[in-house]
Parts: structure tokens; sequence; C-alpha cells
């Protein structure tokens, strides 16, 4: 579920800071969201100064926003394979992507949940792969614990036994309806959203091997271990804590 509201020139300083670094020659994983979408803008004001970068995004909406801002792009999968010098490390850094520039939904201890925008399963890819994955949000997003309700991307088929599977784990599973559109939310990969609330969630890491353990669960929106740093957008700056 999309967190609602937000302080939107906070949420400007966060991505706009974030932005700043990266360096000549990056490859950049470009988030999904309103947070992000401040830090792409970014990025492709610099490249228009002349900035030699390489976007990989996370999304359509990610991959749209960066082709009007003049990103180039490059996919995941061309950066990874084997033949690219990059995915064997001869270029700067070990990996393919130099660092990931995303929001997020909640954030408590490091951790968070994301997937309000159903782009979770692609981020946590492009994430995970990054050398550095920079976090972005307003003050609204902080908490003491992770308690909003956690974004599960399922195979159509398996809606049902993965709710199933949830209610047993003692979350409360909800179908994620469109806006615009009658039904549910088709996710950019052809699933759907389980919304999951387990109130608060005093251990992530133990819901999040039980969703991951769940067949049929393409991807949660728990993310534990990945962020390096957390940009909070404030009334007149921007924090930076460690992820
Ligand atoms: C997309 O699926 C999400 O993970 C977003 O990154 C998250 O919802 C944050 O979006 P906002 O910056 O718009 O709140």
């Amino acid at each position: 579920m999309k967190t609602s509201g937000g302080d939107e020139a906070a949420k400007r300083r966060a991505g706009e800071s974030a932005a700043e670094a990266v360096r000549d020659g990056d490859v950049v994983g470009l988030g999904t969201g309103s947070t992000a979408a401040h830090a792409i803008r970014a990025i492709g004001r610099r490249v228009d100064a002349g900035l030699d970068v390489r976007g990989v995004p996370t999304s359509f909406a990610s991959r749209e926003l960066a082709r009007e801002c003049g990103i180039p792009l490059v996919d995941l999968d061309d950066l990874f394979a084997p033949e690219s010098s990059r995915a064997a490390g001869t270029a700067d850094g070990d990996g393919g992507i130099d660092l990931a520039i995303d929001g997020a939904d909640q954030v408590a201890d490091g951790a968070l949940i994301k997937g309000g925008g159903a782009a979770h399963a692609r981020e946590k890819v492009v994430a995970a792969a990054a050398d550095r994955f920079l976090v972005v949000v307003d003050p609204s997003k902080r908490a003491d614990v992770l308690d909003r309700p956690v974004p599960v991307e399922v195979l159509a088929s398996a809606r049902a036994t993965v709710a199933r599977t949830v209610r047993a784990a003692g979350g409360e599973p909800t179908l994620r309806s469109a806006a615009h559109k009658d039904g549910p939310v088709v996710t950019d990969n052809g699933h759907l959203v389980l919304d999951c609330a387990f109130g608060a969630i005093e251990s992530p890491e133990a819901v999040a091997t039980t969703l991951a353990r769940t067949p049929g669960v393409i991807e949660h929106g728990l993310f534990i271990g990945l962020a390096d740093r957390i940009y909070v957008g404030t009334e007149d700056g921007v924090e930076v804590l460690d992820g």
C-alpha cells in the first residue's frame, strides 16, 4: 500500500542529496516512487551538464522518467551477462551497479518496507546487486518498529495458498485493488500483490524468512541488511543515517 502524504520538499531534499553521491562513469540503480523521482530528475540535470552515467530502472515508471530526463539506460541482464566487462569486475568496483537510490514506505532500525508502488521485486534485485544502496525518505517514513502492511508479490494462481500461509503466520492479507481499473493491481511482472498486515513486526527476519519460503511468492517488501545509508529530508536539510 502506498503511503500518503509526506513532505514533498523533504522528499526532494533527500532525493537530490543522494543524487550528489553519483560519480562520473557510474552505473546507477534508479528506484521507484515520488522520492526516488527527485533523485532521478537531479541525475538527469547532471547528465545535461555532462555527467556520464547509465541508469538501471526498477520499474516501467522509473524507466519512463529516466528517458524523459535524458539518462542513458542499461539492461540489468546485459550488465551482468558473463561477457560484460563490468560483470567480470574489470571496471570500477566489484559489481555491475555502483550505487542504487530508492525510496521506502517505512524505515526502522535499518530495515525497510517497500512495495507501495508494487515495484519491490525489481527494486530488491537492483538494491542487492549494487555496491551501495542509498535510501531516500521524508521523516514520515521513520518508525521505531515496522508496522505497515508488507507488500507481497504473488503468482496469481498462488494467491489463495500464499494467503493461507500468511494467516497461519499471524498476518492478514488483502489483495491490492487498482485505483483506475476494475480488479486487482497487476505488477510490471504480471503478478498480483497481497498487502499483509502483521501489526508491529518485532522480528522482520522471521517474517521475511516465512514469506521467502512460501511457494508462489515472487518477492516480499521487507528489505533487511540492504541499506547502506538512509537520507532523511528534513525541514531545512538532510540527515544521513547508517543503514
Ligand atoms: C515502490 O514499489 C516502492 O518501494 C517505493 O519506493 C516506495 O513506495 C516509496 O515511494 P514514495 O517515495 O513515493 O513514498
